[in-house]
């Protein structure tokens, strides 16, 4: 298939999966407006729609919390077979919560990049005027309400907040918690897509007992450092986190706003980066659990993050590319990986072909440790992997993630973000 056709297919997708105000991120599974999947949509749309772009954004943030928070979730339709439902987050028992149903916990907020990327290529400075503040007051939260020992990092409570579900980063975490007095629920998410291809049981009753906590703490953002059982520092979040602190910085320069309080949070983030995250033994970064006090030592696809961030140095950028990344024992394809990127090491004994964040190959993973090799002037090996990608989305089509066995199609079909990054692809196919 061409690109220009594979771009067709890929607009047409966009336009189908709009509802209105915000775009599904899968017709069936993700019925509702998702925190990172709509700036990466937003992004897609971008290239041949701008209004309806920057439509994706504002409606993001009418979700916003009075404090600053983004929430991951933001429902702006009628009830779906989705679960949770709006109601059962009650976010209503919490003073900053919007007008609008949300959930009560974000997303890795890649979101002040994307519109550093739009504003590169579209003349937008009334809209950067209008949306600045806002994106100024969800980093001040995650620097201040999300910051559990003043070290610029910020800590995730609630493995979705990761993106990466249920990445094998999460299993021992979540196998030291015990869930109690679980509320009822159904899962959705089977009901679309196989079982075997969606996270286990025991994931998932973590997952609802976490926002059974939180409820029940009313999502105090100080009880929520203080008791949620589930308490990390989160490689892959935090890389995101000082990219878009260092894409806030430019756009409060175009603006003529301060940045002092920028370049403390970058400052402090910095500061602290490696003293948590890297081991130099292994030539990998690692997440933090804060509640337990220990490293987690699983090798998956997040390490490479800090290329995104710009936060690695060199040296750091080799050991990562040259001993993981090009690593067939890993990351790199071979007789039974044909693909790039497997989102887990296949050294890993949890690694799975077909379960969501267990393996697969994700678009959204592969843009971001492209951006990343980019950054480092690794161009060949980001080249191999974007073409990779595109053949991935020819051949199978926008798919949610993909088996690296043999790129057969896994999860959701139609998937937004797969189709929006095609045109991210496209530059230098
Ligand atoms: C899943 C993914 C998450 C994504 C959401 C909607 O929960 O893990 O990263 O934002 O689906 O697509």
């Amino acid at each position: 298939m061409t690109v220009p056709h594979l771009l067709d297919l890929a607009r047409a997708l966009l336009r189908k999966n709009d509802a209105g105000p915000f775009t599904k991120p899968g017709p069936n599974q993700y019925p509702h407006q998702w925190n990172w999947d709509s700036a990466l949509i937003a992004l897609g749309l971008s290239h041949f729609d701008l209004p309806r772009a920057l439509t994706e954004i504002r409606s993001l943030l009418s979700g916003q919390w009075k404090d600053g928070m983004l929430p991951h979730v933001v429902y702006h339709s009628d009830p779906s077979d989705y679960f949770p439902s709006p109601a059962f987050w009650q976010i209503e028992n919490n003073p900053n919560a919007p007008g609008i149903s949300t959930s009560g916990i974000t997303q890795p907020p890649l979101l002040t990049t994307i519109i550093r990327r739009m504003r590169t290529r579209h003349s937008i400075p009334q809209f950067i005027g209008e949306v600045y503040p806002s994106l100024l007051k969800w980093h001040r939260w995650l620097h201040t309400s999300r910051d559990a020992d003043k070290s610029g990092l910020a800590c995730i409570i609630h493995p979705w907040e990761s993106g990466t579900d249920d990445s094998p980063r999460w299993l021992e975490v979540m196998a030291s918690i015990r869930p109690q007095d679980v509320p009822d629920f159904r899962r959705g998410d089977t009901l679309h897509v196989p079982a075997a291809e969606r996270p286990h049981q025991a994931d998932y009753e973590r997952f609802i007992y976490l926002i059974d906590v939180f409820r029940r703490e009313k999502y105090d953002p100080t009880a929520l450092l203080a008791r949620s059982p589930f308490l990390v520092q989160d490689v892959l979040f935090n890389s995101i986190l000082h990219r878009a602190d260092e894409d806030l910085r430019v756009l409060a320069e175009e603006l003529g706003q301060p940045t002092d309080e920028i370049d403390d949070w970058m400052n402090n983030l910095r500061a602290h980066f490696d003293r948590q995250f890297w081991d130099n033994a292994d030539g990998l970064y690692h997440d933090y659990d804060r509640r337990g006090s220990a490293s987690i030592s699983v090798n998956t696809a997040a390490t490479f993050l800090p290329l995104f961030g710009g936060i690695a140095s060199r040296e750091q950028a080799k050991r990562l590319v040259e001993e993981h990344l090009q690593n067939p024992l890993e990351y790199a394809p071979n007789q039974k990986i044909r693909h790039w990127l497997t989102t887990t090491s296949q050294s890993e004994p949890t690694w799975e072909a077909r379960r969501y964040w267990r393996g697969p190959v994700w678009i959204i993973l592969n843009w971001l440790v492209i951006e990343g090799l980019r950054r480092y002037d690794y161009n060949d090996l980001a080249g191999a992997i974007q073409r990779d990608s595109l053949e991935l989305l020819a051949r199978s089509g926008f798919r949610e993630y993909y088996d690296p066995r043999d790129g057969s199609g896994c999860g959701s079909t139609d998937f937004s973000w797969s189709a929006a990054l095609a045109f991210e692809f496209k530059e230098g196919a």
